[in-house]
């Protein structure tokens, strides 16, 4: 599974990336607007930073509006990815920045039959929101398993991008099923590795490794 980082936080974006397992990165208006400065600046910049799909949302509401941001995105850094929102004026703008060579990553999915048709208009990622459904009492994962068994149906070159994870068993249940990305805040990324069992296992090596040294000293050679 392909692991982007759901923030616009380049302070985090560059710690994960240097651990070498980040592949992407999504954005959006509200995780843009936590940062100061110019996004289109912020996003040059995690372009530069990150060699992989950088998603970057319209926020116009009209297909006519949307293809103009899009174009606008698209042309910034050749690793961005418009994100459209899965509304009628969406898909509209998804079919016409897709035949245009432009890769569309449809966001706000909540349903299979959404992510079907933006996968017909050509989106290259969809993104199912699984703690926004998990919210409302709705499994969110469940979601995700649908459109990939209908996805394996079919040839689109669409990827179900797993979104709005919230902690690091929503990452294990993704990957069990298959999802192709994995978008996740740092929190969640930074808790992927870490187990209380790998620090205690790694002092008491450490330990024994000191003793086994000092005792060298008192021991006869072999
Ligand atoms: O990628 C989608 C994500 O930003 C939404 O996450 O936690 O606000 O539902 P959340």
């Amino acid at each position: 599974m392909k692991i982007f980082l759901d923030t616009a936080n380049l302070k985090e974006i560059r710690e994960g990336v240097a651990l070498g397992v980040v592949d992407g990165i999504t954005t959006n208006p509200s995780l843009l607007a936590k940062e100061s400065g110019d996004p289109e600046q912020i996003l040059l910049e995690i372009c530069r930073t990150v060699n992989g799909p950088i998603s970057a949302e319209v926020v116009a509401t009209d297909a006519e509006g949307m293809v103009r941001e899009g174009r606008h995105w698209a042309a910034v850094h050749e690793n961005i990815v418009v994100k459209c929102p899965c509304t009628i004026e969406g898909l509209k703008a998804t079919k016409l920045l897709t035949a245009e060579g432009h890769r569309v990553n449809m966001t706000l999915i909540f349903s299979p039959t959404q992510a079907l048709l933006a996968a017909k208009a050509g989106a290259r990622f969809v993104s199912p929101f699984v703690g926004r459904l998990d919210d409302i009492a709705t499994p969110g994962m469940e979601l995700v398993g649908d459109i990939l068994r209908i996805f394996r149906n079919y040839d689109y070159a669409c990827e179900v991008l797993a979104a709005s994870l919230r902690h690091p068993m929503h990452v294990v249940e993704a990957a069990r099923l298959g999802a192709h990305i994995g978008t996740m805040p740092f929190s969640v990324f930074a808790g992927l590795l870490k187990h209380p069992l790998t620090d205690i296992g790694l002092k008491r090596f450490l330990e024994d490794w000191e003793k086994a040294k000092k005792d060298l000293g008192t021991k006869a050679p072999r």
